[in-house]
């Protein structure tokens, strides 16, 4: 069954902890830590939608760069460049979550076929995949740099099968960002909601995910 089957796993905040920062961001904000990342990636992520829309590509890292500007000006904190570097030195090389490795290794010896899908450079997610310990499951990294575009253009879903080789039917986006597994089903694959949190919330729309589940351990019994 898992023979042909390719599973496209999105990296940050499905592989990798976006909130890995936290602890850094406690000396620099205080208190103001854990919504500080929240905004920052949260800014990061409508910057990516609106450089695709606006067919005005930058890099993701560019992105993340300028939401942290903006996430300092709107929590009126005074960093300075050294201290933004460090907090983007940070964000390239945050940790995977607790179950990642050993769930790879079990759909690996299943037989599917695991691809890294990112809107990260293929060489920060490279850096990230090795500094986690999880690069050598995957067949291949493919990112949207290649194509200039972001997550949820269809050209990115496109990008993803071509470059892996796999069909629309038999190709899984695994993904914790509702936005991602939304994108993927529009554009003809089937998706995997990793809902991490009892707190997140899938958008009520009219696309809903293939399977749902609370972690990567989970979908290995469920797909
Ligand atoms: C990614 C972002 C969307 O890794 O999390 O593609």
């Amino acid at each position: 069954m898992s023979k042909n089957i390719t599973l496209a796993f999105d990296v940050y905040g499905t592989l990798i902890d976006t909130n890995g920062v936290v602890y850094l961001l406690e000396t620099m904000v205080g208190d103001k830590a854990k919504s500080f990342s929240q905004t920052w990636r949260d800014q990061q992520l409508e910057y990516s939608f609106r450089r695709a829309a606006m067919i005005n590509y930058v890099s993701f890292a560019t992105c993340t760069a300028q939401a942290l500007d903006y996430t300092c000006t709107y929590y009126k904190a005074n960093l300075t460049q050294e201290q933004k570097n460090e907090l983007m030195a940070i964000y390239a090389v945050l940790p995977a979550f607790d179950e990642v490795k050993e769930a790879l290794v079990l759909l690996k010896e299943k037989g599917y076929r695991l691809f890294a899908f990112s809107n990260g450079q293929k060489s920060a997610v490279d850096k990230l995949l090795d500094n986690a310990g999880i690069k050598e499951l995957f067949l291949g990294i493919v990112s949207v740099d290649d194509i200039k575009t972001f997550k949820p253009s269809p050209g990115a879903y496109a990008h993803f099968l071509r470059a892996s080789e796999a069909k629309g039917d038999e190709a899984w986006l695994i993904s914790s960002n509702p936005f991602d597994v939304t994108g993927s089903i529009s554009s003809g694959m089937k998706s995997a909601w990793i809902q991490r949190s009892s707190e997140a919330i899938f958008d009520p729309w009219e696309i809903k995910p293939t399977i749902k589940v609370s972690s990567l351990l989970e979908l290995t019994q469920k797909i």
